[in-house]
């Protein structure tokens, strides 16, 4: 006798869907990656329902049912989506499809449920579970999809290169499930996919940069750069990335592989923070490696100034992948170019002048930059490592003293642009900004303390070097 998994169709979306169909004689069916996560226990919110016949009349009489009134209704490709309460369910009807050599754009016609199945993308995908009531809660897996989950396979139903050419967007997210599940991508599969690598030239960037960033979230993203790399595919979207591979040896002294570096960093990260956009700035830390790259036969290989050309690069790479250019492109470009700044205090002396210069220009990311940096501390030799950690720990401890003691991170100078004019009776001028930015750093050096008073007095000590003489006495606290 077959498993049935009626047990987990009980939601009140299934009950309506089984009655319907039984009632009208439609074969209906949840399918792909609601079937696949239920077999694997993780839960999931997003349900596909596939009839035999048409997928949009479905979608709005069970909506009708459910007294869900707002149905999206997509035409073109014959699917409807709604949502129920917590759920995103998508309706389709079963299709036999075909795509022309070119284009994206499938030629569909309707098919039965096993034409559906043979279309989608992987074995672990493909699994239907029946709601009709005859069958209600029936596995059908003509492809063992079941048997691949439990070996933790990615394989296509069909032919490989078949499958791949009829979306080229499956060789990604191959990679992303692969990596999500810490599954192995069978070798057939590996070798369409190198084959037909530069079939991802015919998919829209966001596409792309939307797989790309379903990598980058996983818990341990290097698996998919890695995969990506030695399919062919990211040469194809990410040069910048891809250049960064190899080593190079020159007297006698190496340099280490960047790109594995890089990785590795990314995945030291990706284990504290889940955060996106920090995640992309470990990709990019050290992204004008191979543009600045120098051999001096004093001291080796040098990389100087890739944090600034580094930042230079974001903003291009940010619209080449369609990435958000506004904020976090910033917030990006940001930490690329002060990724060495807390290594270079944990290598050098630790001032307060040096912590409250950094704290002021890290503002509120100050501690992203350094999970960053402590990402970062990579090195075969164990001792160095542990050596740099201690040292970072000083100077997250000195961070947070700095900090509580001078309050410096996002500060404004205590005295304005107004109150400057006032004082020396001036419009606008260059003299205003040149008496800030002096106060700024007498704070951030330690000269005076980071308070108004001081600041004034400052301020009226050196007024007479800029030509300004005071007009009238700026108000002073009891
Ligand atoms: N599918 C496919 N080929 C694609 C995209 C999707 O065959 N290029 C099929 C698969 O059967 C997949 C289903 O459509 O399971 C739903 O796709 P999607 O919602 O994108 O992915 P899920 O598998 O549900 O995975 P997740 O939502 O976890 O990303």
């Amino acid at each position: 006798m077959s498993v049935t998994y009626q047990n987990d169709l009980k939601h009140p979306v299934f009950k309506v869907l089984a009655e319907y169909a039984t009632v009208h004689q439609l074969d209906v069916y949840v399918i792909g990656g609601w079937v696949r996560d239920l077999l694997m226990g993780r839960p999931s919110k997003d349900i596909d329902i596939l009839v035999v016949g048409d997928g949009p009349a479905l979608a709005s009489a069970v909506a009708a049912k459910l007294r869900v009134k707002k149905v999206s209704i997509f035409k073109n490709f014959g699917t409807a989506h709604f949502r129920y309460k917590d759920l995103d369910i998508e309706f389709v009807g079963a299709r036999k499809e075909s795509y022309l050599p070119n284009s994206r754009k499938p030629q569909t016609h309707q098919g039965s449920l096993e034409d559906d199945q043979h279309r989608r993308d992987f074995t672990i995908n493909s699994m239907a579970i029946s709601l009709r009531h005859e069958t209600f809660g029936v596995l059908i897996d003509p492809f063992n999809g079941q048997k691949d989950l439990e070996a933790g396979l990615i394989r296509t139903p069909l032919e490989p290169s078949i499958t791949f050419s009829d979306d080229p967007l499956r060789m990604l997210r191959a990679i992303r499930f692969a990596t999500r599940f810490d599954f192995q991508i069978t070798r057939p599969c590996l070798e369409a996919m190198k084959d037909q690598a530069d079939r991802i030239n015919i998919l829209s960037q966001e596409r792309i940069t939307d797989e790309l960033n379903k990598i980058i979230a996983t818990h341990e993203p290097s698996r998919g750069f890695k995969l990506l790399q030695a399919t062919g595919l990211l040469a194809h979207f990410f040069p910048e990335l891809t250049a960064l591979q190899g080593i190079e040896t020159r007297d006698g002294k190496a340099h280490k592989d960047n790109f594995y570096h890089t990785l590795e960093v990314l995945d030291n990260l990706s284990r504290n923070s889940d955060h996106l956009w920090l995640r992309w700035a470990a990709l990019l830390h050290d992204i004008a490696k191979p543009p600045t790259k120098r051999f001096d036969p004093q001291i080796g290989w040098t990389f100087h100034g890739h944090e600034e050309l580094g930042a230079k690069m974001v903003p291009k790479i940010f619209k080449r992948l369609r990435l958000p250019l506004d904020q976090p492109m910033k917030y990006v470009q940001k930490l690329v170019r002060l990724h060495l700044r807390p290594i270079a205090l944990v290598k050098g002396s630790v001032t307060d002048a040096a912590i409250r210069r950094l704290l002021h220009e890290a503002g509120d990311d100050i501690e992203d930059l350094m999970l960053l940096c402590n990402a970062d501390i990579t090195s075969k030799n164990e001792f160095k490592v542990k050596r740099y950690k201690q040292n970072f720990e000083l100077v997250s401890e000195k961070l947070k003293m700095v900090e509580q003691k001078d309050r410096v991170r996002n500060f404004q100078p205590p005295v304005s642009g107004q109150l400057i004019m006032d004082t020396f009776q001036i419009g606008p001028c260059a003299a205003i900004g040149q008496i800030k930015s002096h106060i700024k750093d007498a704070i951030l050096e330690g000269h005076i303390a980071n308070d108004y008073q001081q600041a004034v007095e400052e301020m009226l000590r050196i007024a007479p070097t800029l030509g300004l003489k005071v007009q009238q006495a700026p108000p002073m606290p009891e």
